[in-house]
């Protein structure tokens, strides 16, 4: 049976301007990101400096805009001390988080010059659980201050003379979370951060801050903690964080499919909690959101346990996705569009190995995984102005979730190109849908490509052999009058590309 949908598309339906960074990743020290991933000397593929360009060529392609560091659970744990200068006498130090020898071969420098060189702007976390204010101030002096005191001249003799002009920073990690080394509850957290915030806007008073919120909304202080912690931190932050993973533990996929909906209501839970914040402390500024975490993450849980401790660089959280991930990471993507206006900033995490788009191996070869398509498109075209979709689409229960649409869709108007992208997402497991979009102030546009990512097989898997899940620009669609029609295969994920010129 073929289902059918309607659409409005509006150009005066602004939900707002996209700020590019919600297509950021995030490369932690853990398993093979940093050691095998993005640095490997001796590789073929490697540069002078040890970046393997295979891997680089990829992030390019990808767009990522920032790329937040050097964790992560690890931050909890580090002295960013010990990855400056001379590498010959960096320390190696057991990383409490994932159990694992840190070499510190690799460290702030070494990630500033390969985010540069990924055409990306680093996101830098502080180590708020073992460390504070004092380690905090001088990282941020270290690399943001010109010169002419104690850390801006170390970091002029470790070779970088330019300061490095970190924008955004994030005050510590999953604060909240009892795994964090250094877990503290949100009145320790949010004194804490707001004192260390003080002091590094003191230092650099240009910088962003990220406040800790959440690890996941089922945390049993969810949003409380945020509510405690934003107290403190309030006045001095620019963002709350959120993170949350997914993933299809009982097998039950028309669930897995719909679970993007908890994103969307986790999203709200913040915005609402921030708004709280606001009134109570009758302020005229509002917070924005740093979804700084999120993805799909289960498939590695169990392999990960057999991994021995104090190893360096093993493979942790090597997930290998599924064609059905891809179609929730699409569906990620949608409900981040759709909250545009407050969630300013965004990260899949992980980048290379860890949770990731892009895989290596070790002295071979880097390949792309199911979830690297509709993060490319996405970052390549959901540029602009996104636009509030009116949408009535069928629904369906399962065994978890109500009233699921079929449908999910996002407008983005690139004003000065004078395109239209709309993203959709076809969650029916049975059927395909008939989409009718009305286009509303797009007089003369119509459909440039139509990309679409499906198969057959929901398990379908990439490898370095072969990347058997690959979108094609096959799909059917066509727009005449202000009406686009476009037929949506069943489990299907779409780009839909309309322009009025006959540029790509
Ligand atoms: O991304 C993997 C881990 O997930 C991060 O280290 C931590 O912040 C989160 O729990």
């Amino acid at each position: 049976m073929t289902l059918e949908a309607r659409m409005t598309l509006d150009r005066e339906y602004r939900i707002a301007e996209i700020d590019k960074r919600i297509y950021g990743s995030f490369i932690e020290h853990l398993g093979r990101a940093v050691y095998g991933g993005i640095y490997e000397p001796g590789h073929p593929e490697a540069d002078a400096r040890g970046f393997r360009q295979d891997v680089l060529r990829l992030v390019r392609e990808l767009g990522v805009p920032i790329v937040r560091y050097p964790g992560g659970n690890f931050v909890s744990g580090y002295n960013w001390e010990d990855g400056v200068g001379p590498k010959e006498q960096r320390p190696r130090r057991l990383d409490l988080a994932w159990r694992t020898v840190e070499t510190n071969e690799f460290g702030t420098n070494e990630f500033i010059e390969w985010v540069r060189a990924a055409g990306a702007e680093p996101m830098m976390a502080v180590n708020l659980g073992t460390r504070g204010i004092d380690e905090a101030r001088n990282l941020v002096e270290y690399c943001n201050h010109p010169g002419g005191s104690y850390w801006s001249d170390l970091r002029r003799k470790h070779g970088y003379e330019q300061p490095h002009n970190i924008k955004v920073w994030c005050l510590g990690n999953e604060m909240d979370g009892p795994w964090q080394i250094g877990h503290k509850t949100a009145a320790e957290y949010g004194r804490l951060a707001q004192e260390t915030a003080k002091a590094m806007k003191w230092v650099d008073p240009t910088i962003e801050l990220v406040s800790c919120g959440s690890s996941h909304p089922n945390m049993p202080t969810f949003p409380e903690y945020e509510a405690v912690s934003l107290e403190f931190t309030y006045d001095y932050v620019d963002y709350v964080s959120l993170h949350q993973y997914f993933g299809n533990r009982s097998g039950d996929t028309a669930s897995f499919l719909a679970s993007t909906l908890e994103m969307d209501h986790f999203i709200r839970t913040v915005k609402a909690t921030c708004d709280y914040v606001k009134a109570k402390k009758r302020s005229k500024k509002t917070l924005n959101l740093s979804f700084d975490e999120w993805n799909v993450w289960f498939h590695s849980n169990e392999q990960d346990k057999q991994i021995e401790p104090w190893s360096i660089a093993p493979p942790l959280l090597e997930d290998i996705y599924t064609f059905e991930d891809a179609l929730v990471v699409g569906g990620i993507l949608i409900t981040l569009l759709r909250h545009s206006d407050r969630v300013r900033m965004a990260c899949l995490a992980q980048l290379v190995n860890v949770i990731a788009p892009i895989m290596t191996e070790n002295g071979g070869r880097a390949w792309r995984q199911t979830i690297y398509w509709p993060f490319l498109y996405a970052s390549r075209y959901g540029r602009g102005v996104a636009l509030q979709p009116v949408i009535d689409s069928p629904k369906y229960d399962t065994s978890e979730y109500t009233d699921v649409p079929v449908l999910e869709g996002i407008g983005v108007h690139d004003e000065e190109r004078e395109q239209l992208t709309l993203f959709a997402l076809n969650r029916s497991l049975t059927d395909p849908v008939t989409l009718r979009c009305a286009l509303r102030g797009f007089e003369g546009y119509r459909v440039l490509e139509h990309i679409v990512l499906e198969h057959d097989d929901l398990k379908a898997v990439n490898g370095p052999d072969g990347e058997r899940v690959k979108p094609h620009a096959g799909g059917r669609s066509q727009a005449a009058d202000g009406l686009l029609e476009a037929e949506l295969p069943k489990h299907s994920w779409h780009v839909i590309r309309l322009g009025k010129r006959n540029e790509p």
